[in-house]
């Protein structure tokens, strides 16, 4: 198998358990280069699991399966080695976080990706501003303070930012439950273009239920997940099945 060949994630009857209650009953899904897939499904299907157990989150334990990166199997990684792999999912930080700006947080998240502790400021800003122009975004917004009176949109420019600047290998990108708006879509829509027009081999896997968002990103690949596992995979017009009849003839 030549290298392009290899799919960037694989994901082989992937099994996940939350608590001691099963949520992934097997779940297969292979994203190739380039290639943005939609995840669509109702509450509670698994959806937000399936981005936790790919990241290596510790809330949710893998019972079953592989997930393989580049065909590197990466079941046992931690979650650390996973993002410095080139794993990312958009991150919504926690309350928590104030008083850290914008610049201060993705010098953190970028000497994570790159394993380099001692990446400046100014390099980091350079980079930041770089991608800011690209994106559309205004300058001052490096400044800002993460949380303190953040908008739905400027919580999304910080996300498309960082995955701008950490060059993912797979961008998970959990657009359920956000609330976007109108602009904070566009953002969205229009940062994952822009990052690809420059990453051209970058995977998405976007979970979302806006029909606009897939409008606008033109997945080549539309996933539907019941129960903890796929169980119709298509193209757009899978999207507008579901979006017309709603999620109801899929359900066991
Ligand atoms: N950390 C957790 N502990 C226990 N149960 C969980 C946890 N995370 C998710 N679940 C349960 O797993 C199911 C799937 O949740 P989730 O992945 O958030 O679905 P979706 O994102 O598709 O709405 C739900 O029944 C939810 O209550
Ligand atoms: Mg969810």
């Amino acid at each position: 198998m030549t290298e392009s060949a290899t799919p960037l994630l694989e994901l082989r009857n992937l099994k996940a358990a939350a608590e001691g209650t099963p949520i992934l009953n097997g779940v297969n899904l292979t994203i190739g280069h380039g290639e943005i897939h939609a995840l669509l499904g109702p509450n509670g299907a698994g959806k937000s699991t399936l981005a936790g157990v790919v990241m290596g989150s510790p809330l949710y334990e893998i019972t079953g399966g592989q997930i393989l990166l580049n065909g590197e199997d990466i079941t046992d990684w931690g979650p650390d080695v996973r993002a410095k792999a080139g794993v990312f999912l958009a991150f919504q930080y926690p309350e928590s976080i104030a008083g850290v700006s914008v610049v201060q947080f993705l010098r953190q998240a970028m000497s994570a990706r790159t394993g380099v502790e001692d990446l400046s400021v100014l390099e980091v800003r350079f980079a930041m501003m770089e991608w800011m122009e690209r994106l559309g975004m205004d300058a001052a917004f490096a400044e800002r303070h993460l949380n303190e009176g953040f908008s739905g949109g400027e919580k999304k420019r910080n996300e498309i930012l960082q995955m701008a600047l950490l060059e993912p290998t797979v961008a998970i990108l959990d657009e359920t439950d956000s609330g976007l708006d109108i602009d904070a879509l566009r953002i969205v829509a229009n940062g994952v273009r822009t990052v690809r027009a420059e990453h051209p081999s970058l995977g998405c896997l976007v979970i979302t239920h806006y029909q606009k968002l897939m409008d606008e990103l033109q997945p080549s690949h539309v996933h539907l997940l019941v129960d903890g596992a796929i169980v119709e995979s298509g193209d757009m017009d899978l999207a507008r099945a579901i979006e017309r009849e709603g999620y109801e003839q899929w359900r066991p």
